[in-house]
């Protein structure tokens, strides 16, 4: 079996789903549910004995070293965190709890779980950290696109609790031999993104007949990738990524903000118009911006295309009208996360 942390959320949930339907081993997936967590991700797997639901903590360590125990675990995936950069300046403690302490945590429980394989198992064993392209902190105009041996410079509470845990992640492999693989990815977008993230905020904020928030002048700059490519990418770093390697993973579509939201607008007015025969691009408003907002990140992901032979299957043109279609056709699965948590955290943010 594979442990799968955060197997609730965005990225983790289509891991997941795309992960048994290509036929993989059995999945334990360990979520805590917060905000970010829906079950309804998983709806598709209610009944299938391949994928086993586990609601707690990664920092439960005496919970995570009995799962990995009882299930014979060869492989961990981990997705699990706080992921927003908004909430981390509104609130960085959660941020440290469960992507530092909660990092570090598992990472024991890996340990000493890899203590006690022997022979193939213990060879075969990975610890996969899927984290972000957001440690490397932020490029001007003309520099080059991050590469893995770009230096850390992490600008928010959410990039440095993620450069605490890669770094952490590091050194067990280094100190204690632990079979780790590390990925820093740009923005993903797709299916079942929470949308508090630009890309369904502005989708669901735009059917509403919201305002369409943009940070600042909007011409800071993204590298956006299908999450199905960021699935693929993980799997190849899980089945051949060489321990101890970290591997960039990017879409090479890098976007001004301001554009991804015209374009989100643009392909509204295409398949949902507005009752009035408006623009959605009418709804366009600029606010002020993020504190410590980083200009612009850029991906060099020719390490895992030349080294694990991945590259992205779609580009942002195919990718972004099919998530559109997508949130379009599950306005339902909407609803249901836009609850009263939501909402108060529009309102204060927002505000
Ligand atoms: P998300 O916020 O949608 O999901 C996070 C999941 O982790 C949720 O299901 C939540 O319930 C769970 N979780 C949070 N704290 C937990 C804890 N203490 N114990 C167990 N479960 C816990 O996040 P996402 O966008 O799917 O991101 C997943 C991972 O990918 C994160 O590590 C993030 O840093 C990284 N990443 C995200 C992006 C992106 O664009 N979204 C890009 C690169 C890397
Ligand atoms: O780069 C990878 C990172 O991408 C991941 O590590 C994070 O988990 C993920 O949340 C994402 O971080 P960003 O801060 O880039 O994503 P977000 O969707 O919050 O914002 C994208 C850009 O859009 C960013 O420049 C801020 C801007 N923005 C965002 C929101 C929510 C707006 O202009 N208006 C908004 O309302």
């Amino acid at each position: 079996m594979i442990l799968v942390t955060g197997g609730a959320g965005f990225i983790g949930s289509n891991f997941v789903l795309e992960w048994l339907a290509g036929g993989g081993e059995p999945v334990v997936n360990l979520d805590k549910l917060t905000y970010a967590g829906n079950l309804a991700n998983l709806a598709s797997l209610e009944g299938d004995v391949r994928h086993r639901f586990v609601h707690g903590d990664i920092g439960d360590r005496d919970l995570v070293e009995r799962l990995l125990a009882e299930h014979g675990v060869r492989a961990i995936v981990h997705f699990a965190a706080e992921s927003h950069v908004d909430r981390s300046i509104h609130g960085p403690e959660d941020f440290v709890a469960t992507n530092v302490v909660g990092t570090f945590r598992l990472l024991e429980a890996a340990r000493k779980h890899w203590g006690g394989l022997t022979g193939r198992d213990r060879d075969a064993f990975r610890f996969l950290h899927v984290s972000t392209d957001e440690v490397y902190g932020s490029l001007g105009p003309q520099d080059p696109a991050f590469a893995e041996a770009n230096q850390y410079q992490p600008n928010s509470p959410y990039s440095a609790s993620k450069a605490a845990s890669d770094h952490l992640v590091r050194s067990y492999h280094h100190t204690y031999g632990l079979p780790v693989v590390t990925t820093n990815c740009s923005n993903n977008y797709g299916p079942f993104q929470f949308p508090e993230k630009l890309i369904p905020l502005v989708i669901h904020n735009a059917l509403a007949g919201k305002p369409l928030p943009i940070y600042g002048d909007g011409m800071q700059i993204r590298d956006w990738l299908y999450v199905g490519d960021h699935c693929a990418a993980i799997r190849r770093a899980l089945a051949a990524g060489v321990p101890g390697e970290v591997y960039n993973i990017g879409g090479n579509s890098e976007k001004p903000n301001l554009e991804v939201v015209q374009t989100l607008c643009a392909i509204l007015d295409d398949e949902r118009p507005r009752a009035d025969g408006g623009p959605y691009a009418d709804q366009i408003t600029y606010v002020t911006d993020r504190p410590g907002h980083d200009r612009r990140y850029a991906i060099d992901a020719r390490k895992i295309a030349r080294d694990l032979g991945w590259q992205p299957a779609e580009t942002f043109a195919t990718g972004i009208r099919r998530t559109v279609r997508w949130y379009l056709d599950h306005q339902d699965w909407v609803a249901n996360v836009t609850s009263g948590a939501y909402r108060e955290w529009v309102q204060k943010h927002y505000a």
